[in-house]
């Protein structure tokens, strides 16, 4: 493990441009719960049932409680020493972009400046029927919030299940992806797509992989180099 790490932090600190994708397990040691591990957030809620637009439909302030349960959560995280290192990455290397799944903020919060969200950010919210979008990072926000140009309902500007990501993100993505010399994925199951079929587009087009996974994932069998451990404990090691 030693060697590989040795070998990896020389792989990465040798190049000139770097892209990561980052996912729920990177923030896993700040207390966020993931998605599908052992105490994933599925285990206590139905988030294929909440986080889609028909449940919104359905029951705006059911979504909403999901929501503000979120945001109240992640408000209290902080980053962790995984989050810090892939900052001193982009210190490092000249060409360095960070895609995320994370609508958690906290690669920001940490200090990392070039960031793609797939997925859209907690803090952000939008209107369901015109182009209103802000920030607003009240909890709970009062219900229901109401658009001030249209008066309708505002929903967390984010990505859920059965609908598109915005596509000039995700061309954004692609185009990084497509040209990163270097991919490293960290914390993902790589199960969702688009976004996980980013990792096999870089692999098309000639990008070494790496991956930090505390398991095996989807992407395990295409990776190059996979590194098997916490994400807090193996990044800052490849940056020292
Ligand atoms: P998942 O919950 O599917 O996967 C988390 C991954 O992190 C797993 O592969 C774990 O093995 C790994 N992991 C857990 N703790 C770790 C640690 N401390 N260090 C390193 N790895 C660790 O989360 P995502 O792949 O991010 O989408 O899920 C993708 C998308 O599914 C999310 O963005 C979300 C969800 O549907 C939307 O909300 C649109
Ligand atoms: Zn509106």
């Amino acid at each position: 493990m030693y060697n590989e790490i040795e070998k990896t932090r020389e792989i990465l600190l040798n190049t000139k441009k770097l892209t990561v994708l980052s996912g729920a397990g990177i923030s896993a040691e700040s207390g966020i719960p993931t998605f599908r591990g052992a105490d994933g957030l599925w285990q206590k809620y139905n988030v294929t049932q909440l986080a889609t637009p028909e449940a919104f439909k359905k029951d705006p302030k059911l979504v909403w409680d999901f929501y503000n349960w979120r945001r109240g959560l992640i408000s209290k995280a902080k980053c962790n020493l995984a989050h810090k290192a892939l900052v001193k990455l982009e210190q490092k290397i000249s060409d360095f972009c960070l895609i995320t799944q994370n609508i958690d903020d906290l690669h920001r919060k940490a200090g990392n400046k070039n960031i793609i969200e797939l997925h859209g950010n907690i803090w952000w919210i939008r209107c369901t029927k015109c182009d209103f979008l802000k920030e607003d990072r009240r909890i709970p926000l009062p219900f229901p919030p109401l658009c001030p140009k249209c008066q309708s309902l505002l929903r967390p500007h984010v990505v859920w299940f059965g609908e598109a990501l915005d596509p000039d993100i995700l061309a954004l993505a692609i185009k990084e992806i497509k040209t990163t010399e270097i991919l490293l994925v960290v914390g993902t199951s790589a199960t969702v797509q688009p976004a996980a079929s980013l990792i096999w587009i870089a692999k098309e087009n000639g990008a070494f992989l790496i991956e930090v996974n505390s398991e095996p994932s989807e992407a395990t069998p295409i990776m190059d180099i996979s590194l098997r451990g916490k994400a807090g404990e193996i990044l800052p090691q490849l940056c020292e």
